[in-house]
């Protein structure tokens, strides 16, 4: 027996370094094992930090927009609607790019790859595939557009005495949210993705910071349902629009942030 074990394990340690490769190195996998790398797919993609999924991602950040496109409209002299306020600098940058390296999205915020990435069961990608499946399941590449709704939404005017379209009747408030936002609804952003305290610096001195999260560049004909956390001077009564509503952000949003405003009161 004392001489089988002592043949035989050399040769397990062998195999098993051939099955298992360290999951922290790119080396020696091939394509498959990477595409299917457990860190695509809950709960791993949860705990994965930008540096791990860059170590094979990387061309997300490099990677530009063409200089021309097909048909030889040059980037540098286009310019989309949704590019005219104030806040956006710069040359075209790819959807990767401005959200997470562009001067301004650092300056306001925290974007991580599983804010909006957060994987999906490998093993029935589609929602409703069948009678008995899942109707949560996204597709793995898919990113579930509430994400994209919680910054790209519109102006929800009538909820706050406004008396429509910001753009049309934004004057009558001096051009500036923190009119009425100064006293409404203070505690806010207190979200792992954004940065608070820089948010209301730059909403003061620049109108268009606020409105462009909030009705600015929505791509949507709604708006997000946020999160009505409570605030010094709030009315106890709830109006019927917000009586669904959560009063704390979303738990996944909450790891790694301080609540400073409630810590203040
Ligand atoms: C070990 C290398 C590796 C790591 C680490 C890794 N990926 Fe991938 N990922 C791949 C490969 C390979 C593919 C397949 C690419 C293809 O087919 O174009 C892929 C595909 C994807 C896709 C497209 C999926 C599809 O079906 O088209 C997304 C989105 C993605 N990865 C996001 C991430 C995120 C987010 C992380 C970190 C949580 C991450 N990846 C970590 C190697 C990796
Ligand atoms: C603002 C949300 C957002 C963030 C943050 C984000 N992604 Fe994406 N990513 C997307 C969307 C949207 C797509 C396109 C999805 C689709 O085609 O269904 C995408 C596509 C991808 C793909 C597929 C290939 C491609 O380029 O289209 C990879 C790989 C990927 N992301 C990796 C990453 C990594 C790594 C990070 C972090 C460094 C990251 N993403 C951060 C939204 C995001
Ligand atoms: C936390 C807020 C936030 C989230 C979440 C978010 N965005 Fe954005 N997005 C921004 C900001 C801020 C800008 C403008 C940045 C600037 O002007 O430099 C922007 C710009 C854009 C642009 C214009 C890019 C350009 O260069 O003109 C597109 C397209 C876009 N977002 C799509 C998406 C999609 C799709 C999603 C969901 C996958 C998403 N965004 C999620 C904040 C967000
Ligand atoms: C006339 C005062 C006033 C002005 C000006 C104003 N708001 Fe509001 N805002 C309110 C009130 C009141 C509420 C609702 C308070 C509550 O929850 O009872 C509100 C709610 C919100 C909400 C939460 C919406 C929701 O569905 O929970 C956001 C986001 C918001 N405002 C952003 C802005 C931005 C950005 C601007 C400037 C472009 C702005 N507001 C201008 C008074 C105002
Ligand atoms: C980079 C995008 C971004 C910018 C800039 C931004 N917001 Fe927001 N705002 C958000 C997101 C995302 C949420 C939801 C966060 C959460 O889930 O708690 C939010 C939530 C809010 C809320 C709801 C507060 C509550 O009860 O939780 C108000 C009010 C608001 N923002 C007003 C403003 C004002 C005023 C400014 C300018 C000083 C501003 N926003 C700038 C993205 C932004």
């Amino acid at each position: 027996m004392r001489r089988a074990r002592a043949t035989l394990l050399p040769l397990l340690l062998s195999l098993g370094s051939l099955v298992a490769a360290p999951s922290n190195s790119t080396e020696q996998r091939d394509y498959d094992q990477a595409r299917w790398d457990p860190i695509h797919f809950p709960p791993a993609i949860q705990q994965a930090e930008d540096a791990q999924c860059l170590e094979c991602h990387q061309e997300v950040l490099e990677r530009r927009v063409r200089p021309e496109t097909l048909t030889g409209i040059k980037t540098e002299e286009t310019l989309a609607w949704y590019q005219t306020l104030d806040t956006y600098q710069g040359e075209q940058e790819t959807l990767h790019r401005r959200h997470l390296v562009t001067d301004y999205a650092n300056q306001v915020m925290d974007l991580k790859c599983n804010t909006c990435h957060q994987g999906n069961d490998p093993r029935d990608e589609t929602a409703n595939s069948h009678a008995d499946g899942s109707g949560q399941l996204t597709q793995r590449k898919h990113v579930d557009p509430n994400i994209c709704l919680m910054c790209h939404g519109q102006f929800p005017a009538q909820i706050m005495g406004v008396p429509g379209e910001w753009r049309e009747f934004g004057h009558l408030f001096n051009e500036s949210c923190l009119t009425c936002h100064i006293a409404f609804r203070t505690n806010r952003h207190q979200v792992n993705y954004l940065k608070p305290e820089a948010i209301e610096q730059l909403g003061a001195q620049t109108n268009d910071v606020c409105f462009g999260c909030h009705g600015g560049r929505a791509w949507y004909r709604i708006s997000f349902p946020y999160p009505r956390h409570s605030w010094p001077g709030m009315a106890e009564d709830v109006p019927d629009w917000a009586k669904e509503r959560p009063t704390t952000s979303e738990a996944r949003f909450l790891t790694g942030t301080v609540n400073r405003a409630e810590q203040a009161q």
